[in-house]
């Protein structure tokens, strides 16, 4: 794990404190030894709620212009609507401001970030950073290599996506199916609208709601996302996106089509050499949610191959946590590059 290594301590607000990518922003703040001068708990002020930093209690309220302003460096993990109301303005203001959320990711000029494929994109002229989509971030950094040598070409994905990646109230929904299931034999349906289906002992192929073409939000995300981080709007990139009964940690089946020549072995070595990325060479090996999405810091990725659908078509099986490496932990790393800016 690195530490940071400043004599400078930095305010820091973070707007979604009591939710699930707050939470282990916190963690990792704390774990990570950031240095954190002032800590500011926001939360939607609905219900009293309080985190835990550093042995001390930190009552959460709503989040207001003036009370942002006196951070250094504002995450925002809760929604896109707070982060419309309060980002830019701070930013404006000189205010650091990482944001989760997908308000700001394919705005021109918001650089959207994962510091070890990216990081260049990070300036002191721009203070509005974004954190990118969950989903995408495995394949972004465990491919990033073989883009930049072998120039990806077409790219499909089929993601297995666990039930925190849509927050605490999902994770509260599959717990609840789950009691209701041991308790009466059948799985309850809800109308909350938090799921369209319900998902213990199921999935479902709806992550977000469809558009005119039928291809659903998330699929759309991970398709623009993946364009603008890798800076090559040329890319044809294809997805299915699958809500499944993990509970934390999204994994990926890839196919990829280069443009030019290579081979497993080629492509092995790059992948070996990834920043951010742990490659098992053995296809027994592979990485699963369980043993590898939980409080994992790098992505992870195995069972490359050739696929028999195409000349230079490969297949992988990646994992990562959505919780760390696809939010609180990028978003981390993106301030402990700030710090050193
Ligand atoms: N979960 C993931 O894997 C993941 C990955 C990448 C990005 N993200 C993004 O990260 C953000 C947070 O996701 P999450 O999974 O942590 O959601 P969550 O568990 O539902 O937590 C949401 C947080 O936002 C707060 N909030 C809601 N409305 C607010 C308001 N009007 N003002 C201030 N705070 C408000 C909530 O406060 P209360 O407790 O008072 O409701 C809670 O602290 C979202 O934008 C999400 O898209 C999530």
């Amino acid at each position: 794990m690195k530490m940071m290594k400043t004599n400078k301590k930095f305010n820091i607000a973070v707007v979604g404190a009591s939710g699930m990518v707050g939470g282990e922003l916190l963690g990792l703040l704390e774990s990570r030894r950031f240095p954190v001068g002032e800590l500011y708990a926001f939360n939607s002020g609905r219900a009293a709620a309080s985190v835990t930093f550093r042995g001390k209690k930190h009552a959460c309220s709503a989040p207001s212009f003036e009370a942002l302003k006196k951070a250094d460096i504002v995450f925002f993990v809760s929604t896109d609507e707070v982060a419309e109301k309060f980002a830019p303005r701070l930013a404006a203001a000189g205010v650091w401001c990482v944001d989760d959320s997908a308000r700001f990711r394919l705005t021109a000029g918001v650089p959207l970030v994962i510091p070890e494929v990216n990081g260049e994109e990070l300036k002191p002229s721009r203070k509005l950073i974004a954190g990118p989509n969950c989903t995408l971030t495995g394949a972004a950094v465990a491919l990033a290599l073989i883009h930049r040598r072998f120039r990806v070409t077409e790219l499909r994905l089929a993601t297995y996506q666990a039930v925190s990646g849509a927050g605490k109230a999902a994770m509260a929904r599959l717990e609840e199916e789950l009691k209701a299931y041991f308790k009466s034999g059948s799985v309850p349906r809800s109308s909350d609208g938090k799921f369209p289906r319900p998902i213990a002992f199921n999935l479902f192929p709806q992550v977000g709601s469809f558009d005119g073409d039928g291809h659903s939000g998330e699929e759309n995300k991970v398709e623009a996302e993946l364009k603008k981080i890798w800076g090559d709007r040329k890319i044809k990139i294809s997805t299915t996106s699958v809500r499944v009964p993990v509970l934390r940690g999204h994994s990926l089946a890839v196919w990829f089509k280069t443009a030019r020549p290579c081979s497993p072995a080629a492509l092995r070595k790059e992948l070996q050499r990834t920043p951010g990325l742990k490659f098992f060479p053995r296809p027994d090996e592979y990485p699963t949610p369980l043993e590898n999405g939980n409080r994992t810091e790098i992505v992870y990725a195995g069972r490359l191959r050739r696929a028999r659908t195409a000349a230079n078509e490969y297949q992988l099986w990646i994992v990562s946590d959505n919780l760390y490496k696809g939010a609180a932990l990028n978003s981390v790393q993106i301030a402990e590059k700030i710090a050193k800016l």
